[in-house]
């Protein structure tokens, strides 16, 4: 069984070129991936702030959440408009990824306070990232429901 679940994954990873280019469609996919993974993270964290479960992995969920949003920017750089995106995220590159740089210096900052002060003390750097989702999609995003910062 073990033998066959490896032989699996080994054919898997062989079956993706390994200097792929990626098409328009896949970098689109790619970024949307990158968002809802920070969306995801951030419902594990308020989860565990609201208590209704074990908050014991807190500062860990933080880092994983800082690590993604330090990703974020580059899964925009190249320019090819569609998904979600509004042509202004290229038209206004600058104040874009300034935004973005801005966003994932909270979610370190947030990180490295919970690490050294305690996890109730990273919330309010906490709560700065989450506004920073909204004030983006509100300029960047066309609109759409069901995300985290929209609740
Ligand atoms: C600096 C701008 C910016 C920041 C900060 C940002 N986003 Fe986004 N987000 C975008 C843009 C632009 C899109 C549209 C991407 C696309 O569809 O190509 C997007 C898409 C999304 C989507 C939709 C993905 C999909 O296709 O279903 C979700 C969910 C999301 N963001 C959640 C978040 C959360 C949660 C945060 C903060 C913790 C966040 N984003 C921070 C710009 C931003």
């Amino acid at each position: 069984m073990g033998r066959i679940f490896r032989t699996l994954c080994v054919s898997a990873l062989l079956s993706v070129p390994l200097l792929a280019v990626a098409s328009d469609q896949d970098t689109i996919r790619y970024r949307e991936d990158v968002m809802k993974t920070l969306n995801e993270q951030a419902g594990v964290l308020g989860e565990m702030l609201s208590g209704a479960v074990p908050n014991d992995n807190y500062g860990a969920q933080l880092q994983a959440f800082a690590l993604t949003a330090s990703t974020a920017l580059k899964a925009f750089e190249s320019k090819v408009p569609g998904g979600k995106a509004k042509p202004a995220v290229w038209a206004s590159w600058t104040d874009f990824s300034k935004r973005m740089t801005e966003f994932a210096q909270q979610a370190a900052a947030a990180a490295k306070t919970a690490k050294e002060q305690g996890n109730d003390a990273a919330a309010e750097d906490l709560i700065d990232a989450t506004e920073s989702c909204k004030s983006c999609h509100k300029q960047y995003r066309q609109e759409m429901k069901g995300d985290r910062d929209d609740q």
